[in-house]
């Protein structure tokens, strides 16, 4: 195919038939386009966008470029949750076991850590023992037998999004909507799910920080989840701040554990719930929020969301025995608490230099293949608007040594900032609600009405 008229029609802001795109990628994945020309067109898409028909277009063929998960005969509705990324998220190791407890089968498949955002693959390695890399058939054999499997992409799946996805990365083409869209779509489409549920975060340590930006991403991934026949809602949730206190691989896998067994922090709990909610009425196990988080709430609250993530790591090779013993994982033993020099509030705590902080102490990647230290990270104490006494603990440091302790205390003190005067409050843990019939607003800050 000539590549170089498909280009030129891209970067004259017109547009590439749905074969076009089709031929392309498949083309591409086999090796006979250059990465040249796919970069090239990249950028394209990234300055000139690319209509809705461009967009399907794309998905579908990077959905056909590997293998889907064929649950034909499995009767349970299977539902995912995909985050769009942020520091402290570790929503998915509570969602996974409780979803699955009340009732809907889960395929989660998960990445690793993104630039500054963490990834649940690991979080769950932190566990010794624990095994994400599943085949496509353990993960099926899993999800029948126990109603969840929590796998990483196979390489069967989407292989066209692993090159493209890297290609974006070494050109700065990442953050373009519908590049976004098309890659988290093609994999979780993959999956074979009857539903999806979407948590779009916004704020300073989000991927794409702004509100409308937020909602575009949101809708786009919900347009082409429906027109595939997978019903998808999102929240759009706040990342102008870290989630929960521990964040860090092992610290926030104690922090999920603490939360199965009913001991979560507020924030944690109210968004796992909440998107918990929107995957048992996209599943059917219920057709009323309050009732589907009523039973979210008694699984936790009963000890069946724990007893379920104890089958989870049976499975897949850990020790159960972490989930009644959270302290057992193992974490930085340099450790330093880090106090509030002068009285205030606490006006901000910056995700990004926090996230970022984690990958310098060895706790995430600079290249794919590094090894990483699941023990590093920092449990903060402070949340934003709260008072705080000069002296207050602020958060505990956990470093593998000296050095890393040091610039893990450095950070601390410089992502918080204390004022006088009680600053504006946050934005709203959970903003807006996001379906086929748009965006919903269920909580503003007083600034944005
Ligand atoms: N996560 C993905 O899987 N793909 C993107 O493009 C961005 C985040």
């Amino acid at each position: 195919m000539l590549v170089t008229t498909l280009i030129e029609r891209k970067r004259d802001g017109g547009e590439l038939r749905p074969d076009e795109w089709s031929q392309l990628i498949a083309e591409y994945t086999r090796g006979s386009v250059e990465d040249y020309h796919l970069a090239a067109l990249l950028m394209a898409v990234y300055l000139n966008g690319m209509t809705p028909a461009e967009l399907g277009a794309l998905t579908d063929a990077m959905i056909r470029s590997g293998a889907r998960l064929d649950f034909t005969g499995h009767v349970v509705p299977r539902i995912d949750k995909h985050s769009t990324g942020g520091v402290g998220d570790k929503v998915s190791l509570v969602l996974a076991p409780l979803a699955a407890s009340c009732g809907v089968a889960v395929p989660m498949m998960s990445g690793r850590g993104l630039g500054h955002t963490g990834g649940t693959l690991d979080k769950l390695e932190s566990i010794p023992g624990f095994r994400t890399k599943l085949t496509l058939d353990e993960a099926k054999r899993l999800v029948t037998k126990i109603g969840v499997a929590m796998m990483g992409q196979t390489p069967e799946i989407a292989p066209a999004d692993r090159k493209l996805y890297a290609l974006r990365d070494a050109t700065a083409t990442v953050e373009a909507i519908p590049l976004i869209a098309a890659s988290i779509m093609s994999k979780k489409l993959a999956e074979g799910l009857n539903g999806l549920v979407l948590d779009v975060k916004r704020g300073s340590g989000a991927f794409l920080p702004e509100l409308e930006r937020g909602i575009e991403l949101a809708s786009t991934m919900i347009a082409l989840g429906e027109e595939r026949g997978c019903p998808t809602v999102a929240l759009l949730t706040a990342m102008d701040r870290p989630l929960g206190h521990a964040c860090g691989n092992a610290l926030e896998t104690r922090e999920a554990l603490r939360a199965l067994r009913g001991e979560g922090p507020a924030d944690l709990m109210e968004v796992t719930y909440a998107l918990t909610v929107e995957m048992l009425l996209l599943g059917d196990v219920s057709d009323d929020p309050v009732a589907a988080r009523a039973l979210a709430e008694s699984a936790i609250a009963s000890g069946r969301a724990a007893e379920k993530f104890r089958e989870i790591v049976a499975a897949q090779g850990g020790d159960p025995g972490v989930v009644d013993a959270p302290r057992t994982l193992a974490v930085g033993t340099h450790t330093h608490v880090v106090e509030s020099t002068k009285a205030g509030y606490v006006a901000q705590i910056e995700p990004r230099a926090i996230g970022k902080a984690i990958v310098a102490m060895g706790g995430g990647r600079q290249r794919v293949e590094d090894e990483i230290d699941h023990g590093v990270g920092f449990v903060i104490d402070a949340k934003p608007g709260d008072r705080v006494e000069r002296g207050q603990a602020l958060g505990t440091v956990f470093g593998r040594d000296v050095q890393t302790r040091d610039l893990g205390i450095r950070t601390l003190i410089d992502a918080i900032t204390i004022v006088e005067q009680e600053p504006d409050p946050p934005l709203p843990l959970i903003s807006h609600r996001v379906t086929r019939e748009g965006a919903v607003a269920t909580a503003v800050r007083s600034d944005e009405q």
